[in-house]
């Protein structure tokens, strides 16, 4: 974790500022002040800072800075503060709901105003600063991110797998990330300078796929009018990736049991078996064992492909990288177009951690997509998901003991998340002591399952 600097921003009225900036000072902020956007952008450029101070001047009622207009500027942490009779006006409600972490009452408490600050840093710095973890690959477009133990648990089978040459069965739920995995396994393998290439087996009419997979000679059949080079032929000295292998005809099964056998394909038509170096992955989102048992998948073909297995986990095992998912592909689509939004609220990505994700990563990338075009504002709301609001949001906090909650909350999360869920390591780095630590999970609502298991997640429930 990136240690926070107390740098602070502050913008519009003074005589406001003056006498908080003070007493800043002595709670060990750097204080420098901007006049206007393109000052304060300068400043930025030259001591960057993620937390402002912003006075609302009462004669005018507004923001002293279009936050919106600069993604530098709207990329700081701002806190407002405003006359109590100012939040009267629905202007000024909107323009600090819209762009501010939270808002103090003018005369300020400076104690109660640091607590803020700190929490908004803490906040700023989970969001943002640290890189997200990937397996990386050779193209960045295969790039398989997360960090959780389950998913560092499928990075260690991908490259334990990448080494071998056996057929590899990869399963999981629609939208996991198999086809994702069975590139990785390629990559990494000592094939990634060979093809990988690609067949849907539920995509394809029954009566194509025996010549797509393994080529017709010229006259086969009607319609055949030249010699065609199957996909298994073309994916000499690379990999072959069959998915939904569940959908292949059961005579064409006892064609590809054949070619894993003696690695050798007949064309249509052919008289001469023609040897091809091809590693073959499969991938199904159906259970083989199952389709197996009522014949609708051949037994010896199932063994054959199940030599190795990965199972690709669903995303609600490992809730702990949604963030990281979700600013993966939040950069990858603000990189292909620019946008005005800096990221996820607080809130939104609370809301992102409870929901159940059927549609697993699929599902994320859409709803990311969607919310990038929806959003209003400077922060993506759970709205803008078209997920469910169930908590209260952090910026309602305004007494302090709801500021220390919310700030206990995700301090406690995090170091479970660091601390790979191991509840005594957890408290050793917060300084409490482990009934301690027990007792807040508890207030807090968050519950540990299997603490001696690395690889069992965190449910947190309603708070
Ligand atoms: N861990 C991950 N990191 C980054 N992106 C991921 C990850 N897992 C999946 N994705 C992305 O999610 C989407 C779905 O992945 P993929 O097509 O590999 O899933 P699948 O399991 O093959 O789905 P289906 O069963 O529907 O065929 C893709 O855009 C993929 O890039
Ligand atoms: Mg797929």
């Amino acid at each position: 974790m990136i240690e926070p600097t107390r740098q602070l921003i502050t913008a519009g009225n003074t005589a406001f500022l003056q006498h908080t900036v003070k007493q800043l000072l002595g709670y060990g902020w750097s204080v420098s002040h901007a006049v206007n956007a393109h000052k304060a952008i300068e400043l930025l450029d030259k001591k960057p800072c993620q937390i402002g101070l912003i006075a609302i001047d009462p004669s005018t009622s507004i923001l002293p800075l279009e936050i919106d207009s600069s993604p530098r500027l709207a990329d700081i942490s701002w806190i407002a503060i405003v006359e109590r009779n100012e939040l009267s006006h629905e202007k000024t409600r909107e323009q600090i709901f819209n762009t501010c972490y939270a808002y103090q009452i003018h005369p300020i408490d400076a104690r109660k105003l640091d607590t803020v600050m700190e929490s908004a840093l803490a906040m700023a710095n989970l969001q943002g600063t640290h890189p997200i973890p990937t397996l990386s690959c050779l193209d960045d477009e295969y790039q398989i991110v997360g960090n959780s133990p389950t998913v560092q648990l499928l990075y260690r089978t991908i490259a334990k797998v990448a080494a071998a040459n056996a057929p590899v069965l990869i399963t999981g739920e629609s939208g996991t990330g198999k086809e994702l995995t069975a590139h990785a396994i390629h990559a990494h393998s000592s094939r990634r300078h060979g093809p990988f290439n690609v067949v849907n087996c539920g995509a394809l009419p029954s009566g194509l796929i025996q010549s797509e997979l393994f080529g017709h000679e010229k006259g086969a059949f009607t319609g055949a009018n030249q010699r065609k080079v199957g996909i298994i032929e073309n994916s000499q000295g690379g990999t072959l990736f069959l998915d939904e292998i569940g959908d292949l005809p059961l005579d064409l099964q006892v064609n590809l049991l054949r070619f894993l056998e003696n690695l050798k394909v007949l064309r249509v038509g052919g008289l001469q078996e023609i040897p091809v170096d091809v590693r073959v992955l499969a991938a199904t989102h159906v259970d083989l064992d199952v389709a197996v048992g009522r014949g609708a998948f051949r037994e010896d073909l199932y063994h054959r492909l199940n030599v190795l297995q990965v199972r690709v986990p669903a995303l609600k095992e490992h809730l702990e990288d949604i963030e990281a998912l979700a600013r993966f592909f939040f950069q990858k689509f603000s990189a292909e177009k620019p946008t005005k939004v800096c990221g996820f609220s607080h809130e939104c990505l609370t809301v992102m951690r409870q929901h159940h994700w059927p549609g697993n990563i699929r599902e994320l990338v859409n709803r990311v997509r969607r919310s990038m075009v929806m959003c209003e504002h400077r922060l993506i709301t759970p709205a803008d998901m078209g997920l469910e609001r169930r908590h209260r949001l952090s910026r309602d906090v305004d007494t302090l003991q709801q500021i220390r909650d919310a700030a206990e909350y995700e301090a406690i999360r995090a170091a479970l998340i660091r601390n790979k869920h191991n509840v005594m390591r957890a408290s050793i780095e917060l300084g409490v002591s482990r009934v301690t630590l027990y007792r807040l999970l508890e207030k807090h609502g968050i519950e540990k399952n299997g603490c001696h298991d690395e690889r069992q997640a965190i449910h947190v429930s309603s708070r």
